[in-house]
C-alpha cells in the first residue's frame, strides 16, 4: 500500500520545524531527503565494520567489500544494467560525465566530428563537452526548443547527422522538468553510428528507468537526488565500450601489476576506481536503492505525476506568475519552474523561507538556458514522493502572499518568452 503520510515517517528530517513551522521540503531537484535506512546503513558501516575493501583478508575488510560490491548489484539492477561491472561509483553526475569526456570523449572524438547537446543542458552535461570539442577541434551542436519547452525536433537530422559522434542530452531538465524523447533520440544516434549518454540525474529518482531498454550507452546519475548520501553516483557504461576505455585516474586498486617503468590494469570495475572509494556512502546507495525499490518506481513516478498534476492546476490560477515547461504531466517530472518579471526569484525564495517552505531560485546550472529564454533566474519548486497536496496548497497560498507582498508590481507582470 502506497500511503504517503506512513512514507513520511521514515524520514527524520520531515518532522523537523523551521522558524516554529512545519518544513515544507519543495527542493528535491538540488537534493533529496535521506530515509531512516540510508541513515543507519551508514552508521552500521562506521560502528561495525569499517574497513578498506578489497585488499584485506580481515573479516571487517571482506564484510565491507561484500557490502560494498552488493550495493553495485542492487544499483546495477535498479537501472537495468545487464552487469554489475558496467556501473562505476563515481561521487556524482558530474564526475562522471566528466571521467567520460575525459576518457571515452578525448579518445573518439577527432577533429571535425561533431557532438550534440541540447538548449535544456544542466552545466555539467554541456561544459565537459566544450572543454572536448576545443581540445579536439570538434564542433559542438546544440538542440532548441520550442516555447513549451521541449526540444524542437522539427529540424533534428540538421543536428543528429553522420558527423556525429557523441548525442549527450538530459532525461528530464532540472530547470523546466521536460522529460525528452530519449527513444526517439537514440534511434537518430543510432542511425548515424553515434553514441548516447543520458544524463539520469533528474529521472533516475523519480520514475523507472531501464538502461537495456533505452538503450543508451553511457548514463550518469547521483545518489543524492534518489536518497543516498551525497558524494556517491553512477557512471553506467555498455560493457563492450567500457572494455575498450583507457582509465581515468591511476594510483592503487586500478592496477593488476606494476614495474617501474609500467603497469597493467585491474578488472572492471576497479579499472576506473583509483584509490580507497567512497564505501560508507556506496553502501548506503545501496540500501537508499532498496528503499525506492520497496516503494515501487511505477507508484514512485505514479505519485509525482499526480502531485505535478495537481500543481499545475493550482499553480495556473495564479494570474502572476508564468508557470514554466509543458504542461503536459506524461512529458513532465515534478519540477515547477515559475517566473514573475517584475519580482526577483531570490525575494520569493526568501518570502517562501520565512514560512518554511523551501524552494530553489537562480539558474539552476542552465545559464545557457536562462540565456535562450530571455531569462536571468527562475523560482523553482520540486516534488518528490514524501510530499503532499497539503503542502502544494500550502506553497499556492504562501505565493499568493508574496505576490500581494510585493504589490503592484507582480500585477503588472507579463510573459517574456
Ligand atoms: C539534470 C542534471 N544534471 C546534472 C546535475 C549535476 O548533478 P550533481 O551536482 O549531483 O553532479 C544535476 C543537478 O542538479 C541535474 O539536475
Amino acid at each position: 500500500m502506497f500511503d504517503v503520510n506512513e512514507i513520511r515517517k521514515d524520514f527524520p528530517i520531515l518532522q523537523r520545524e523551521v522558524y516554529g513551522k512545519p518544513l515544507v521540503y519543495l527542493d528535491n531537484a538540488a537534493t533529496s531527503q535521506k530515509p531512516r535506512i540510508v541513515i543507519q546503513a551508514l552508521t552500521d558501516y562506521y560502528e561495525q565494520y569499517n574497513s578498506n575493501v578489497h585488499r584485506g583478508v580481515h573479516a571487517l575488510s571482506m564484510e565491507a567489500t561484500d557490502k560494498y560490491e552488493e550495493a553495485r548489484h542492487k544499483v546495477a539492477k535498479f537501472i537495468g544494467a545487464p552487469k554489475a561491472e558496467s556501473v562505476i561509483w563515481t561521487r556524482n553526475t558530474t564526475e562522471s560525465i566528466n571521467l567520460l569526456a575525459m576518457t571515452w570523449g578525448r579518445d573518439n572524438i577527432l577533429p571535425g566530428d561533431e557532438i550534440v547537446v541540447t538548449q535544456m543542458e544542466h552545466h555539467s552535461n554541456h561544459v565537459p563537452w566544450q572543454k572536448v570539442a576545443q581540445d579536439q577541434q570538434a564542433v559542438l551542436k546544440v538542440i532548441p526548443l520550442t516555447k513549451e519547452g521541449t526540444l524542437d525536433v522539427s529540424d533534428i537530422d540538421s543536428y543528429i547527422t553522420p558527423k556525429t559522434k557523441l548525442v549527450a542530452f538530459c532525461h528530464v531538465s532540472n530547470s523546466l522538468g521536460t522529460i525528452n524523447p530519449v527513444k526517439m533520440l537514440t534511434k537518430k544516434a543510432r542511425a548515424v553510428g553515434a553514441k548516447v549518454l543520458l544524463d539520469g540525474a533528474q529521472s533516475v529518482p523519480q520514475m523507472p528507468v531501464n538502461v537495456k531498454e533505452l538503450d543508451c550507452d553511457f548514463m550518469a546519475f547521483s545518489g543524492h537526488k534518489m536518497m543516498a548520501p551525497t558524494g556517491i553516483g553512477g557512471l553506467y557504461v555498455k560493457m563492450d565500450i567500457l572494455e575498450e576505455m583507457e582509465p581515468f585516474m591511476r594510483g592503487g586498486e586500478m592496477v593488476l601489476e606494476v614495474w617501474n617503468d609500467r603497469a597493467t590494469w585491474n578488472d572492471l570495475p576497479m579499472k576506473f576506481e583509483a584509490g580507497t572509494p567512497n564505501i560508507a556512502d556506496a553502501i548506503a546507495m545501496g540500501a537508499a536503492v532498496d528503499y525506492l525499490s520497496d516503494l515501487g518506481m511505477d507508484n514512485v513516478r505514479k505519485h509525482e505525476a499526480q502531485l505535478t498534476e495537481y500543481a499545475l492546476t493550482e499553480m495556473q490560477k495564479i494570474e502572476e506568475i508564468d508557470l514554466l515547461g509543458p504542461m503536459d504531466v506524461d512529458i513532465r517530472g515534478g519540477i515547477l519552474p515559475f517566473h514573475n518579471s517584475e519580482i526577483h526569484p531570490h525575494d520569493l525564495g526568501t518570502f517562501l523561507d520565512r514560512e518554511a517552505i523551501a524552494i530553489r531560485t537562480g539558474h539552476h546550472c542552465t545559464m545557457p538556458l536562462m540565456r535562450a529564454m530571455g531569462l536571468v533566474a527562475t523560482a523553482r519548486a520540486s516534488l518528490y514522493v514524501y510530499n503532499t497536496e497539503e503542502e502544494v496548497d500550502k506553497l499556492v497560498s504562501v505565493l499568493k502572499d508574496a505576490l500581494r507582498y510585493f504589490g503592484d508590481g507582480a500585477k503588472r507582470a507579463k510573459r517574456t518568452r
